[in-house]
């Protein structure tokens, strides 16, 4: 709704939403400062030790934010598994089988509860760990506001229906985008994440065998490893140049025809986001300001706060 989509309410409408209880209110940058001081460098250290035994692994934290926030707002919902009350999102479409990082998340967990008890919400431990793992890969750095609550509840079919499919088309990845608030512009600038992390051949096979704004050579090499039958978990990396640097060659790749997804390649194909892809293509600082300052809006993405929600002790389960 209204309250969760629009950053810039008019009052009427940011009295309605305080008084249905989803107004966002206010995160900040030190909410951990003296209940916590050790909390962010305990996860900057649980991520540098996780992407230097894996790199890869900092591609699959960055995504396990975004998926967290377009399902319902940044409240930890992603990680919850099942129970006999709800079905969680990790089996949902877009994650079964795809998203990872969740044993990362819990040992650095373990280790904030270690330190303080009941403080630090998963929601926030996934924030940081998306921004922490953009610089481990050589990416920007932002200010990540704090003090978000984690769910005690999830929703599989907002899942389903909430994150972006790789088989949409510009429009199709425009509005959904635009149904969270984001402008086309920071579609394609949130879309710089897979610079960095892998696919699977089930994912980009339809675009690989079916369709031609793909480059012939590039295509040829993909096919050795994604066969057009079997071969569906096979990996290939979204980045084809630099898959573990968080860098502006995925717009470049872009370019050329060498977007691995369906949805990737939409971004340059004659649309309206061709000048925005050519923009982050020459200009790698632009691109690193205005991704830094897209991730901060979606980690502003309906957070509980104040009584709302609670600190879970185990980010998989509700307390
Ligand atoms: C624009 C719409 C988007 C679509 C259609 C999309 C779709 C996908 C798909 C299908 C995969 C591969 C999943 C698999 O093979 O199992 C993927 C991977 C990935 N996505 Fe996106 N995505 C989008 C936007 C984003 C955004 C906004 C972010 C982060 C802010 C993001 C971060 C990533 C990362 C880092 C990976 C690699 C993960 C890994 O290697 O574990 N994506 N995405």
């Amino acid at each position: 709704m209204a309250c969760e989509s629009s950053s810039v309410k008019p009052a009427f409408l940011l009295l309605l939403c305080f008084l249905l209880g989803t107004a966002s209110a206010q995160l900040s940058s030190t909410f951990y400062s003296t209940s916590c001081p050790k909390a962010l460098s305990t996860i900057k250290s649980g991520v540098s030790s996780a992407v230097s035994k894996e790199a890869r692994m900092g591609a699959s934290l960055l995504r396990l934010h975004f998926h967290d926030c377009f399902v319902n707002g940044c409240d930890a919902s992603v990680l919850l598994d099942d129970t006999a009350n709800f079905t969680g999102e990790k089996t949902a479409g877009p994650n079964s089988n795809s998203l990872r990082g969740f044993d990362v998340i819990d040992t650095i967990k373990s280790q904030l509860e270690s330190a303080c008890p009941g403080v630090v919400s998963c929601a926030d431990l996934v924030a940081v760990a998306a921004r922490d793992s953009v610089v481990a890969l050589g990416g920007p750095s932002w200010t990540v506001p704090l003090g978000r609550r984690d769910s005690t509840t999830a929703s599989l079919s907002a899942a389903n229906s909430n994150i972006p499919a790789p088989t949409l088309s510009l429009s199709g990845l425009i509005s959904a985008f635009s149904n969270k608030g984001f402008t086309a512009k920071e579609m394609v600038a949130l879309s710089g994440s897979h610079t960095i992390g892998q696919a699977r051949c089930t994912i980009f096979r339809t675009h690989l065998y079916n369709e031609n704004n793909i480059n012939a050579t590039f295509a040829t090499s993909l096919k050795a490893n994604c066969p057009s039958s079997g071969g569906d978990n096979n990996l290939s990396p979204l980045d084809t140049t630099s898959p573990t640097s968080f860098d502006n060659a995925y717009f470049k790749n872009l370019q050329i025809q060498k977007g691995l997804l369906h949805s990737d390649q939409e971004l340059f194909n004659g649309g309206s986001t061709d000048a925005q892809v050519n923009t982050y293509s020459s200009n790698s600082a632009t691109f690193m300001t205005d991704f830094a300052n897209a991730m901060v809006k979606m980690g502003n993405l309906s957070p509980l706060t104040g009584s709302s929600g609670q600190i879970r002790k185990n980010c998989r389960k509700v307390n």
